[in-house]
């Protein structure tokens, strides 16, 4: 399908939304604080401090297995300096996504949804390690944000979705397809159109436009490569959404994994079983962390 069409579709669909949400004020201005190397933790603190839901998500993230500190860390400013202030950047952008889409009856599961969306930013991350990607927070909130397009179809285009959503549960098929053969545009290009109007970097772009196309990749054809891969391996892994039917996937024949060789030649070495084995030993980490920052909401 003309990829310009795909994109005029889905241009067409996110302006016939009226109220998009935006990604609240406090991101950006957490972002642009923190472009000011002299920055002291405790102003970033009493920044965040003045969106309590924020605060409260940041702790809840310090405080996961995922960043696993020796004690319990209660207190806001605490917790930035044990994340390090380049985290917070990442942190409060993916707790605004996050508040920016809750609240609303989609067409699927969201707390499904962000369980996949944050494995995929788990294993994006220890991918990123692996082959010693230099921005391995970038990988992280890359593989968070992925998929965002998908939010906007389960929140605003619920009568054709849950079609999707129907048409591909219990087969193989994946939404993409779907999508492209029932909408005339898909999730990448909707998440692209979000991500831009939201003023996300170029690199980010990227990934959501071109996470299931790797070989496309231009800017930062590793930073794709790593977040298809991690979605590759969480759909195996059920951290995947809208009840696909468990699909295998052979390594050597992906191309993100032929990408990352070219950067990183000892990857041809790795024990892909262990490596499986580890992502499976993250899955109930991930699951808590997203039930916990999902505690008191209807879904
Ligand atoms: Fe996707
Ligand atoms: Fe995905």
């Amino acid at each position: 399908m003309n990829k310009q069409k795909m994109m005029e579709k889905a241009q067409r669909m996110v302006s016939g939304v009226i109220n998009l949400p935006t990604i609240p004020a406090i991101a950006t201005r957490v972002a642009s604080l923190l472009d000011n190397p002299d920055v002291e933790v405790e102003e970033v603190a009493e920044l965040i401090l003045t969106d309590q839901v924020m605060a409260t998500r940041v702790i809840k993230i310090v405080n996961s297995p995922l960043f696993k500190p020796m004690h319990e860390i209660s207190s806001l400013k605490r917790a930035l300096i044990y994340l390090g202030l380049h985290r917070i950047r990442e942190i409060a952008l993916t707790c605004s996504i996050i508040k920016a889409f809750e609240g609303k009856d989609g067409a699927f599961d969201i707390k499904t949804f962000w369980q996949h969306s944050f494995g995929v930013g788990t294993v994006s991350r220890i991918i990123a390690q692996r082959v010693r990607y230099p921005e391995v927070e970038k990988a992280y909130i890359c593989g968070i944000i992925h998929d965002i397009g998908e939010v906007f179809l389960s929140n605003y285009m619920q009568k054709e979705f849950n079609k999707i959503v129907e048409l591909i549960k219990g087969t193989s098929h994946c939404f993409v397809d779907a999508e492209a053969l029932w909408l005339g545009t898909t999730h990448c290009e909707i998440g692209h159109c979000l991500a831009k109007k939201w003023n996300f970097p170029n690199d980010y772009c990227e990934v959501i436009a071109l996470h299931h196309e790797p070989a496309k990749a231009t800017l930062d054809p590793m930073l794709v490569a790593i977040v298809n891969l991690a979605d590759l391996f969480c759909s195996v892994r059920h951290l995947d959404y809208g009840g696909r039917e468990w699909v295998s996937f052979n390594l050597a024949e992906e191309k993100s994994w032929n990408i990352l060789q070219n950067y990183s030649p000892k990857l041809a070495s790795m024990d892909v079983e262990r490596f499986c084995f580890e992502l499976d030993e993250r899955v109930p980490e991930i699951q808590d962390l997203v039930d916990s920052l999902f505690e008191g909401l209807a879904k």
